[in-house]
């Protein structure tokens, strides 16, 4: 990641910087790895990042979007997606929702329950729409991630069960106002075990026999996202193993002749890209360790207090980087929890030093909050936006 530490310095903290220049790297690398093959579709996950800036750009790379709330459907729209590349899932679709993604004539409505698909045949009767459903599928894969990010197992919420598929592909069919279209699956997120991916494969060429032996025809496959990227050493791993990805669907995934592949992938297109930058405010000497309290908290970046998430903390304002310290980096909010990481390594650390939080660029600024009253934090760019 590049920046410029003067550009940093003049900055109000707490604040988000993104590397956009690394974002489109990466963008050339996702696409490297789609290799011109039309049939696989990449529709970004707008929850990891949802800034215009950032949209645009992504957007200029021929990414679709994959969307998990009216907002999110909007902000895609308003950035320019075109609707037809825009798709949209979540176990909750309230009706002003699904009225505004039908109204706009998205590609995919992600349908997780059969409910669900009533209502929004329903709901495209009455406005005269045709709405074209995917059904999301429990697969019940362990994607052997964080608990509170494993999606596809039987006990979460999301998506139909496997014994629920052949109904609901028959009630989809029955039903007016809805197309059935192809399936949908997400096992989870920060996946660097590509063998999980494999295991998804697998599962899908399963379902998908069952349903051929019926006739039913499948034209979509939704594998979802969940690609990981590495915390520990961005600087090493900037860029995310999207051709190890894309050959493991190459490989395990028994396409039909006609099929399109989707993925979804949110975190490994815009996580190294982003960091949060913060400022020390007070160095304080507890009763057997020392603690670094800076200007952001977990308002700016929960994922440690939420997840238990490593960030890579750096001293960017420290010539010498030598770690020969150990502090517990604490932020300014009234909660215990308040902790980016306990002991630690930085170089000796004061007061006005800038601190960065490494890939932080997904599912960062996108969860701050307004918790103890306190501001958003802003974002700086590498270059001009306009
Ligand atoms: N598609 C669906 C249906 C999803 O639910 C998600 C993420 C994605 C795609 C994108 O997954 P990704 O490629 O980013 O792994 N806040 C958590 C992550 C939650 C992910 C939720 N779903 C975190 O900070 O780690």
């Amino acid at each position: 990641m590049n920046f410029n530490l003067r550009q940093l310095e003049a900055q109000e903290t707490p604040f988000y910087y993104y590397d956009t220049q690394l974002l489109r790297t990466t963008l050339a690398a996702l696409d490297a790895a789609r290799a011109g093959e039309e049939h696989i579709h990449v529709h970004y996950a707008v929850k990891a990042n949802a800034r215009p800036e950032l949209l645009r750009i992504i957007l200029a790379a021929g990414l679709g979007a994959d969307c998990v709330s009216g907002g999110e459907v909007r902000a895609a729209l308003e950035a320019g997606f075109p609707a037809e590349s825009i798709v949209f899932a979540g176990v909750g679709k309230a009706d002003w929702e699904l009225r505004l993604a039908l109204e706009a004539g998205i590609g995919m409505f992600n349908v997780e329950s059969l409910p669900e698909l009533q209502r929004i045949s329903e709901l495209a009767v009455e406005m005269g729409k045709m709405a074209r459903i995917a059904l999301r599928i429990n697969p019940n894969v362990d994607a052997h991630t964080h608990e509170k990010i494993t999606t596809g197992l039987n006990e979460n919420k999301f998506g139909l069960a496997m014994e629920d598929m052949l109904e609901a592909v028959r009630e989809a069919e029955r039903l007016e106002g809805v197309s059935y279209e192809g399936l949908h699956f997400h096992i989870g997120s920060s996946i660097l075990d590509l063998g999980v991916f494999a295991r998804l494969c697998e599962r899908i060429n399963e379902l998908q026999d069952v349903l051929e032996k019926e006739g039913i025809v499948t034209r979509n496959i939704n594998v979802g996202g969940g690609l990981g990227t590495h915390y520990e050493d961005p600087d090493v791993h900037p860029i995310p193993d999207f051709i190890g990805y894309m050959d493991t669907f190459r490989k395990y995934l028994n396409l039909r002749p006609g099929q399109h592949l989707h993925v979804e992938p949110g975190r490994s297109v815009v996580a190294q890209c982003g960091m949060l930058v913060s400022r020390v405010l007070y160095e304080k000497q507890g009763h057997e360790k020392k603690f670094l309290i800076l200007d952001a908290g977990f308002t700016d970046l929960i994922r440690p207090a939420l997840y238990n998430a490593h960030h890579l903390i750096q001293n960017l304002s420290s010539a010498d980087q030598t770690a020969t310290e150990r502090y517990d980096v604490v932020g300014p909010i009234c909660e215990s929890s308040d902790v980016f990481q306990t002991q630690a390594p930085l170089p000796p650390s004061k007061r006005g030093d800038l601190i960065a939080f490494r890939t932080a660029g997904a599912y960062g600024e996108v969860m701050a909050s307004q918790y103890n009253l306190r501001r958003l934090p802003g974002a700086v760019f590498d270059e001009q936006q306009n």
